[in-house]
C-alpha cells in the first residue's frame, strides 16, 4: 500500500458517513471505501462473537481493497478492538479511542456518554477516559433503539426525542454534565434535537477527533496523498443502495463516486 491506496471507513450501517464526512473535510485529496452492514444492523444488541464475526469479514474485504488504514466508525464494534486489530496489514482506528483522547483537556470533572446497549455495558469510554483524566467521572446511558431509527431516516422528534430524553436525563441525575459525548455514530444526526432538549449541554462528536488521528499518522508515515487528487467516496452496502443514496447528503455526504449493493458478512 501506498499514499495513493484509500482509507477505508466501516459501520454498522449509514452511522459511519459521520466519519467519513470528517475525513473528507480534513483530508479532501484521500479516496475513501466505505462498507455499511445495514442489513445486519443494529449491531448494538448482539452478542459479541456475533459482532467480531461481522467485523472481521467487513475488515478481511476492505483488506482485499488494499486500504492504507480502516477507521472502525462504529463505536459497537471500536469495544472490542483488541481482539481484532492487530490481525490485518494496516492500521486501525477506534472511534471510542479518539472519543476519549476528545475529553483530554476538557475543563469539567464530569462528562455524559450516549451509546448503544453494548457500549454502555463494555464500560470501554470510562475505562479509556480515566486513562487519560483519573479525575473525570463518566456516567453512560444507552438509548437502545435510536439507531435503527436514524438508519431508516426516520428522525421525527416524536420517535427521537423520547429516546433522548430517557437516555440523557438518567445521566443528569447522576451528575451534571455540561459535555455530552455521542457514543454511536448515528447520534450526530440528531444533534438538532439534543440542542433543542438540553441546549446548555455541549456534544461531542468522537469522529472529529478520529479524522484527525488519521491524518496525523498518514502524515507521520507518508501515506498522506497530496497530490491534488479530488478524492472519491465508494459507499458500499449490505443493505438498500437507495436508501444510502438518499441518506448520504443528510450525513454530509454529497456526490458519492459509486452506491454499490455489496454482500460481504454474514452473521453466526
Ligand atoms: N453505529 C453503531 C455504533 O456506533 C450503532 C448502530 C448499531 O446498533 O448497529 O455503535
Amino acid at each position: 500500500m501506498d499514499q495513493f491506496s484509500p482509507i477505508g471507513v466501516f459501520d454498522s450501517g449509514v452511522g459511519g458517513f459521520t466519519v467519513a464526512r470528517q475525513v473528507r473535510r480534513l483530508m479532501p485529496n484521500e479516496d475513501i471505501v466505505y462498507y455499511g452492514d445495514s442489513a445486519n444492523m443494529p449491531y448494538g444488541s448482539r452478542a459479541t462473537d456475533d459482532i467480531l464475526h461481522l467485523a472481521r469479514q467487513i475488515l478481511s474485504y476492505l483488506a482485499t481493497r488494499r486500504v492504507k488504514v480502516a477507521a472502525v466508525a462504529c463505536n459497537t464494534i471500536s469495544t472490542l478492538i483488541n481482539y481484532y486489530r492487530n490481525d490485518y496489514p494496516f492500521k486501525i482506528f477506534s472511534v471510542i479511542e479518539a472519543g476519549a483522547a476528545s475529553v483530554g483537556d476538557l475543563d469539567a470533572d464530569c462528562v455524559g456518554v450516549i451509546g448503544t446497549p453494548v457500549t454502555v455495558k463494555s464500560k470501554a469510554y470510562d475505562r479509556l477516559i480515566r486513562g487519560i483524566r483519573p479525575d473525570m467521572k463518566v456516567v453512560s446511558a444507552p438509548c437502545p433503539l435510536l439507531s435503527t431509527y436514524v438508519d431508516a431516516g426516520d428522525l421525527r422528534p416524536e420517535v427521537v426525542d423520547p429516546e433522548l430524553k430517557t437516555a440523557v436525563d438518567s445521566i443528569l441525575a447522576e451528575a451534571p454534565v455540561k459535555h455530552l459525548i455521542l457514543g454511536c455514530t448515528h447520534y450526530p444526526l440528531v444533534s438538532e434535537h439534543l440542542n433543542r432538549l438540553y441546549p446548555g449541554i455541549e456534544l461531542i462528536d468522537p469522529g472529529i477527533e478520529q479524522a484527525r488521528m488519521i491524518k496525523s499518522y498518514l502524515s507521520d508515515n507518508d501515506l498522506l496523498r497530496d497530490d491534488g487528487n479530488h478524492g472519491t467516496v465508494e459507499l458500499n452496502t449490505s443493505g438498500n443502495p437507495a436508501q444510502y443514496a438518499e441518506s448520504a447528503p443528510r450525513f454530509g455526504l454529497s456526490a458519492p463516486s459509486a452506491i454499490n449493493k455489496l454482500i460481504v458478512t454474514k452473521p453466526l
